[in-house]
């Protein structure tokens, strides 16, 4: 079959590789019928995440139809149509029943990293990809929800949710601050209206992303290339700062801001990956009474989003910018790494 291969940094083919084959009990195999790129895929690309090695397929994303069920497998068969998960759950361990599977202990990958697809073992930018723990990693698809609203399902949507909306305890009334509107934080805005935001500033640098950020639920844009914008923001609310403000860039002049950002008695949520440290001005922070959180996503709440999407309550489709073949995966690859030239966002890449 053809897979997408990391061969060390800047180097990627879309060449033959073997059939993945059931190796456990618990194993199935998928057909993978959409995939797509993430922003952690480049970042992996630039050889910022050592753990991936020469010959690994990448991808953690994905919508597909079982061929191949493990004899110890439970609630799945040949023929179901599945979301995969980015992380690989046990379902038994101690992390993954305090419902925290992306620290999964099962010795799949290695002990305490849930995130294993596209990582530690082969992923799902390939034609077919083995799925460990299949009765805890997959979700069926009811009938009637679309394969690329799906996509959004086994990453990005449970990541901006989990990570910005529910981490920063967004409350009824709130005004919430999202700096970054990539796929990340624009699933945070997207989703912080479930918890009854009144305002939801989308803050970013690209005036096409704060276009998209208000047709998914910002009420505000302000663009932070311009000169005074923090007061734009202050002027939002009753002068003291936001209630919630989101970091989904991951540079430490984002996270500063977020902190400057936060009134008395409020949440800065972290969601961006950091490659740097950031300075923590404990100085003027510890008289504000606020929450700095910190997380990796579980995807603990696709399933819920799941419902959402199925009664139209959310339409993550609408974050697909481009299509293509599975063949063309190295011009996805090419499209989706100029974003800002070529406005891509999230790519459906479909067999
Ligand atoms: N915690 C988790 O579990 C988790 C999961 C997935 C992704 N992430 C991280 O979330 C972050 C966002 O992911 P993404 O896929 O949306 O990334 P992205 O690169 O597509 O989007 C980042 C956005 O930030 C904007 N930006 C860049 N510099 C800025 C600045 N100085 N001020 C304001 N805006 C700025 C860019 O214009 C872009 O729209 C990344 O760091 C990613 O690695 C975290
Ligand atoms: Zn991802
Ligand atoms: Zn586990």
């Amino acid at each position: 079959m053809k897979a997408l291969v990391y061969h060390g940094p800047g180097e990627r083919a879309w060449e033959d590789v073997p059939e993945p084959q059931l190796q456990q009990p618990t194993d199935v195999i998928v057909q993978v019928d959409t995939t797509t790129i993430c922003g952690t895929d480049l970042h992996i690309m630039k050889g910022d995440v050592p753990a991936v090695t020469d010959g690994r397929v990448l991808g953690h994303e994905g919508v597909g139809t079982i061929t191949e069920v493990g004899d110890g497998v439970k609630t799945l068969v040949v023929g179901d149509r599945v979301i995969i998960s980015c992380i690989t759950s046990c379902g038994s361990c101690s992390y993954c029943r305090q419902q925290l599977p992306s620290h999964c202990l099962d010795d799949e990958g290695t002990a305490g990293i849930g995130w294993i697809l596209g990582h530690l073992i082969d992923g799902t930018q390939a034609e077919y990809v083995r799925i460990p723990h299949a009765d805890n990693s997959l979700h069926k698809l009811p009938e009637g929800v679309d394969d690329e609203s799906a996509l959004m399902l086994s990453d990005i949507l449970p990541t901006g949710f989990e990570i910005g909306v529910r981490n920063g305890r967004v409350k009824p009334g709130d005004v919430v601050a999202v700096i970054g509107a990539g796929p990340v934080g624009l699933s945070v805005i997207a989703t912080t209206g479930l918890y009854g935001a009144s305002r939801i500033v989308a803050i970013d640098l690209d005036d096409n992303r704060l276009e998209l950020a208000r047709s998914l639920g910002a009420t505000d844009t302000v663009n932070s290339g311009e000169a005074g914008w923090q007061d734009d923001v202050y002027a939002m609310t009753d002068g003291y700062g936001v209630d919630v403000a989101v970091e989904a860039v991951g540079i430490p002049a984002t996270f500063d801001a977020c902190t400057e950002l936060i009134r008395p008695g409020g949440t800065v949520a972290n969601v961006g990956v950091h490659g740097t440290s950031v300075e923590l001005k404990l100085q003027d922070l510890w008289i504000k009474d606020v929450t700095i959180t910190t997380g990796l996503v579980s995807a603990t709440t696709t399933p819920m989003l799941l419902k959402l999407v199925a009664q139209h309550k959310l339409a993550p489709g609408r974050f697909v910018s481009h299509r293509y073949d599975l063949d063309a995966m190295m011009e996805a690859y090419d499209t989706f790494g100029r974003a800002a030239e070529t406005q891509a966002f999230k790519m459906a890449i479909s067999r």
